[in-house]
């Protein structure tokens, strides 16, 4: 099922005039036009400082991706790949729900072909060899823009977690290699999911870090990893995926600004440029402006432990009803996400005097390399992942994590525009980034939604931590328990 892009590897098999398609196989992934600037030189060969000096150059000169980031550029772009794709097309006004193909009674045994001197693997993540090549695949490839300033450094602990959890299966962690050296130059992943689409409960699942070698971007590899992807979970049984991007595709179920930057060690964020904070602002006034307590408020404010578990179970579970879309999670699961891992992830909860927990939060820890600095070697984001206020006012307890995450050593935190956190967000001195978001499913048709009715499974992605996890806001408010996932 799903796929019927005839564009230049589809299908094992397939009945085209033979030489011209292998031709056009061998060809397909090779540099095109005028010579790849990347291929002039060997740039490995030259000191590192020189590497950076041309990268940077690139940089500013590239025009970029060409991809639409608004929906008024959509409507101008052809999407040779998605219009072949059981997604809606864009404009169509849907109040329906429900699949938009059947499952498919024939699902192709083959893998999809490559082009000559591209294999398939399936990566093998408990091998600590392939692990640091994904590592290094994403480190060096994963990032939209790359001025060459600051590099994602995802760690093997973080791809384990976001990669592994409960249920997860090793023929979804798909790679492709160079033939001739072994070299990683493709990854796209899927994890289980289940998933509450309005009122209608599915098994489906989550695509994650589709990533392209820089020097194979514009060759088409995207829609053969995503075809190659689709085709393994569909022998699963399963025939939805949610997702999330950057930019425009057809059709987006749900749009948000994604995200708000609260500084927590200005200074050295100054000092390197971070993308999107305010540089007109002196570092005096950013000190100020920035300055947090010393010490918590909140009584019961603690880590979560393993015991939290059913805790939190309980005080999410009741809510999923106030949403459109929102996961639903298991008691594993919520050990899988939320349990603390040194340099993953954070979870404090709230216990009354009575033992019973009343609000959560949880982060995830992005980290990153600064490069060419004299000073910095790293900086440590923090990315709001769950927030579930019972008793706790949302600004109060979100002023203790900021304390708590500064005292661990975060230079900034990062957290997702949802509607009724705006005022959370502005009181607690974020400020907002023009970057946004927008949530997708594939081979499922429902009415769109606002960001606030969202609680999925997503990434973020186009700044400098692009990962795909599933990261969520939610708030209890006095107004009738609303949750706000993101
Ligand atoms: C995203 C990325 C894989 C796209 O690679 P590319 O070389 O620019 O694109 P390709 O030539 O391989 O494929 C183009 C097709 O893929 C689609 N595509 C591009 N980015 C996509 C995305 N993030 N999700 C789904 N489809 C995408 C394009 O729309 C196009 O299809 P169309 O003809 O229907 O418009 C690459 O830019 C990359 O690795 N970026 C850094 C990591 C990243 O941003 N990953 C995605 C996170 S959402």
């Amino acid at each position: 099922m799903f796929l019927r892009d005839k564009n230049l590897t589809d299908g094992a098999g397939g009945g085209l005039a033979k030489s011209k398609k292998k031709q056009k196989r061998e060809n397909a992934w090779k540099p095109e036009g005028p010579k790849d600037p990347f291929a002039m030189v060997s740039l490995d060969s030259l000191p590192e400082k020189k590497q950076q000096e041309i990268q940077k150059a690139l940089h500013l000169f590239s025009l970029g991706s060409s991809l639409p980031k608004t929906l008024q550029q959509a409507k101008k772009h052809t999407y040779r790949f998605w219009d072949t794709q059981p997604v809606p097309k864009l404009g169509d006004v849907i109040t329906s729900h429900g699949p938009i193909e059947e499952r498919g009674t024939c699902i192709q045994s083959e893998p999809y072909l490559l082009p000559q001197g591209f294999s398939w693997d399936t990566l093998d993540l408990s091998n600590t060899s392939v692990l640091r090549e994904l590592c290094h695949l994403l480190n060096e490839n994963y990032m939209e823009e790359d001025d060459n300033t600051i590099r994602s450094d995802f760690s093997p602990e973080y791809l384990l977690w976001t990669l592994q959890p409960p249920n997860w299966l090793l023929q979804w962690h798909l790679g492709v290699r160079v033939d001739s050296n072994k070299k990683l130059v493709g990854f796209i992943a899927a994890v289980p999911a289940d998933v509450k689409i309005y009122e209608i409960k599915k098994q489906l699942v989550q695509v994650k870090f589709l990533c392209v070698h820089k020097k194979l971007r514009l060759k088409r590899m995207t829609p053969v990893l995503i075809r190659e992807l689709t085709r393994r979970v569909n022998q699963q049984g399963l025939f939805q995926a949610v997702y999330a991007a950057g930019t425009v595709l057809p059709t987006p179920i749900s749009s948000c600004r994604y995200q708000w930057h609260r500084p927590l060690n200005p200074r050295k964020l100054m000092e390197v440029n971070y993308p999107g904070l305010k540089q007109s602002m002196n570092l005096q006034r950013a000190i100020r402006l920035n300055h947090l307590p010393e010490v918590t408020k909140i009584k019961g404010l603690r880590p979560m432990t393993k015991e939290d578990s059913s805790g939190i179970h309980l005080l999410l579970e009741k809510n999923f009803n106030n949403f459109h879309l929102s996961p639903l999670l298991s008691p594993q699961e919520i050990e899988h996400w939320f349990l603390p891992k040194e340099n993953v992830n954070d979870t404090y909860v709230v216990e009354a005097d009575d033992g019973t927990l009343t609000d959560m939060v949880s982060f995830y820890t992005v980290c990153s390399r600064v490069l060419n600095h004299p000073i910095h070697t790293n900086l440590k984001a923090a990315f709001l992942f769950y927030a579930a206020c019972n008793a706790t006012g949302m600004d109060e307890l979100m002023q203790d994590i900021l304390i708590r995450a500064k005292s661990k050593g975060f230079d900034i935190f990062c957290a997702l525009d949802v509607m009724d956190n705006l005022s959370f967000l502005e009181k607690l001195k974020f400020t907002l980034s023009d970057k946004s978001l927008h949530y997708y499913l594939y081979n499922w048709m429902c009415p769109p939604m606002s960001p606030n009715k969202v609680l999925t499974v997503l990434k973020n992605s186009s700044c400098i931590e692009a990962l795909f996890v599933f990261q969520c806001m939610l708030k209890f408010s006095e107004l009738g328990s609303s949750w706000n996932f993101f």
